[in-house]
């Protein structure tokens, strides 16, 4: 009874208020691209996927940041009409636009070739494109489609500038995953060698976007020591022409949602956030939420030796082993 009185006292609502306002006061910021003072000028950024959405959203901040930023698009119309949109926004003249096709490991061979001829230093790789609700197909050079495009473009493309970045270091490599990747209960083994995914688009999507997790993270231990880092991140929910393959009625759905999604500029946070952060400085092979913050992947995503199979396996199905193009740099292995 006592007890209960106590709680009936003026000055528990007072201290309760008074905490209240204190963690308000102290809530934890979203960080905001606007608001961080990183200075890219001297420094070149690769953006893929940046004619539309949360890529050419990505590659607006990093040109407003003064680096110079290559858009690799897969179409010139789009991709021009996007760099002259950041020209124009930005005033920087340091925004390019190069061909790339990440589904097809010959174009990710001749983008790397023709950047790597430059000279050109890299500090900062974001693979950013991305496919969904494809229906299940196979790529000339037999690779899954949503595979080539999510997983294996982005791993050949990495791994073919991973010399130069090591060599321009400090760099930063960030990939685009999903919360998506939550949805996956199981991975057959087969999924990873690109010749097979689930038959439905949407789980195939999700398995993709899991597989950019383990990479990730296996792609960060290669790292350790290079000065060149690699995270992974979920943008979240947002607005952008991601539904572009989907049947009306997703999309009418999708529609009737999206006043509710972040606009691609909110959208490109966390994207930022591990390309440029000076807080993410010395972080590598770890997944960051859409508020930016440092969480737990699911459990599949540290599945022991699975990371490693899937490197193993995109070796070969890229063709990356044997062809000798891979960029030669200082590996640390672990004891
Ligand atoms: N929107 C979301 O809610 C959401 C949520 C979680 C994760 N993501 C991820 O965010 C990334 C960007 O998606 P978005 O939402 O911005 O969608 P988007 O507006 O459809 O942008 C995707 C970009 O990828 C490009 N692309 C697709 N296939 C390509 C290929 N084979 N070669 C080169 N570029 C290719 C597209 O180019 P074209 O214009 O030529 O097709 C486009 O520029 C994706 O990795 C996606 O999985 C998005």
């Amino acid at each position: 009874m006592e007890g209960a009185a106590l709680f009936c006292h003026p000055l528990w609502f007072i201290c309760s208020l008074a905490l209240l306002a204190l963690l308000w006061i102290r809530r934890r910021k979203s960080w905001s691209p606007d608001a961080c003072p990183v200075d890219l000028s001297g420094k070149t950024a690769i953006v893929t996927g940046a004619s539309s959405g949360i890529g050419k959203a990505v590659a607006l901040d990093l040109a407003r940041k003064n680096a110079r930023t290559i858009l690799a698009c897969r179409c010139s119309k789009k991709g021009q009409a996007a760099v002259e949109e950041i020209r124009r926004a930005t005033g920087n003249p340091h925004v390019q636009l190069r061909l790339l096709d990440v589904s097809s490991m010959a174009s990710v061979r001749d983008f790397a070739r023709r950047f790597l001829e430059e000279g050109s230093q890299l500090h900062i790789l974001v693979n950013n494109a991305g496919v969904t609700g494809l229906p299940f197909a196979v790529t000339t050079e037999g690779l899954e489609l949503t595979f080539a495009t999510n997983v294996s473009g982005a791993f050949l493309l990495t791994n073919l500038l991973l010399g130069t970045m090591v060599a321009s270091a400090p760099a930063r490599i960030v990939n685009v995953s999903s919360f998506r990747h939550f949805c996956v209960r199981k991975v057959d083994l087969k999924w990873l060698t690109g010749e097979e995914l689930p038959k439905n688009a949407s789980q195939a999507y999700d398995c993709t976007k899991l597989m950019n997790v383990l990479f990730t993270t296996e792609l960060a231990r290669r790292l350790q020591g290079t000065g060149v880092s690699a995270n992974v991140l979920s943008p979240g929910i947002v607005r952008t022409e991601i539904l572009r393959h989907y049947g009306r009625a997703s999309r009418l759905l999708y529609w009737l949602c999206s006043p509710f999604m972040m606009n691609p500029q909110r959208g490109a946070t966390s994207t930022l956030y591990c390309a440029v952060a000076p807080e993410v400085e010395g972080i590598s092979g770890k997944y960051f939420d859409s508020n930016c913050r440092l969480v737990l992947p699911q459990t599949l995503a540290h599945e022991p030796g699975l990371g490693q199979r899937l490197w193993d396996a995109l070796e070969k199905a890229t063709g990356l082993k044997t062809d000798g193009s891979q960029q030669a740099f200082p590996v640390q292995r672990e004891r």
